[in-house]
């Protein structure tokens, strides 16, 4: 029913084929009306057991009212999270898919590639200038955190794609706040999995430790000013 709702509201033309069946997902390829071409995210169940699940929504406050016993609307949930993720990359300019729309389950985004072929993770390139798409994902980071005021918290080459020699972040429905009690310690986990990425292909990832440390003080930081508000108001 959403995707004939999509269908019918005019976000997708025609459906193509399937791209990839993640864990949690099934990503399929499809055309705008425009032509352009898409790529259309349809959420299963997250793999999260439920409290990894709460640690993940309920810290963020935009989504403070959501119930606690979610179960049911948690694809939904996610799919929201992800559309609006990806808008606020697209504000920044920070190298992703760019949202089009969403409805239940489904988010849909441009296609990453072209011709009906999606462009390789950067896990499955094969050769390449790691060096320069190495500084490429740091400077993402940096204005990921510094400015989206976010964290990814599933950052890895899984989550990378490499369109046209540049990398893009993608799958970012699990993406949250800096002010997310848990924030520093996803952001650590996304730069240690990135840098631990390059530093195998031989790049110096010295960068990436310094950077890393830097953004984890800011959000830390962060948190204990909004602890000393949260005392004062309370
Ligand atoms: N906009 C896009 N353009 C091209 N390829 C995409 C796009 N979005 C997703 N993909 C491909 O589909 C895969 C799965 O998408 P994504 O990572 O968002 O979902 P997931 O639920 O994390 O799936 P998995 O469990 O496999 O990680 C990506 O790794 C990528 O290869
Ligand atoms: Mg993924």
């Amino acid at each position: 029913m959403a995707l004939y709702r999509l269908m019918n509201h005019g976000v997708i033309a025609r459906l193509g084929r399937p791209i990839r069946q993640g864990k949690e997902s099934l990503v399929v390829h499809g055309v705008a009306p425009d032509g352009r071409e898409l790529a259309v995210k349809i959420h299963t169940s997250k793999v999260f057991g439920k409290r990894e699940r709460k640690q993940y929504l309920f810290g963020d406050w935009r989504y403070r009212h959501a119930k606690r016993h979610v179960t049911l609307r948690t694809e939904a949930m996610w799919t929201e999270k992800e559309y609006r993720n990806l808008a606020r990359l697209e504000k920044i300019r920070i190298p992703a898919p760019r949202p089009v729309g969403f409805e239940e389950n489904i988010v849909v985004m441009t296609l990453l590639g072209c011709n009906g072929i999606a462009a390789p993770q950067l896990n499955e390139l094969e050769g390449g200038d790691y060096a320069a798409l190495s500084r490429m994902v740091l400077a993402a980071m940096e204005t990921l955190v510094s400015r989206a005021h976010l964290v990814h918290g599933d950052l890895s080459p899984y989550n990378i794609v490499v369109w046209d020699k540049k990398p893009y972040i993608i799958d970012v429905s699990q993406a949250v706040l800096v002010s997310h009690p848990e924030a520093a310690g996803l952001l650590e986990a996304d730069f240690r999995n990135v840098a631990g990425f390059f530093e195998l292909k031989d790049v110096d990832v010295e960068d990436y430790y310094r950077v890393g440390a830097e953004l984890t003080d800011d959000v830390t930081q962060h948190q204990k000013e909004s602890l000393v508000r949260f005392d004062l108001l309370s």
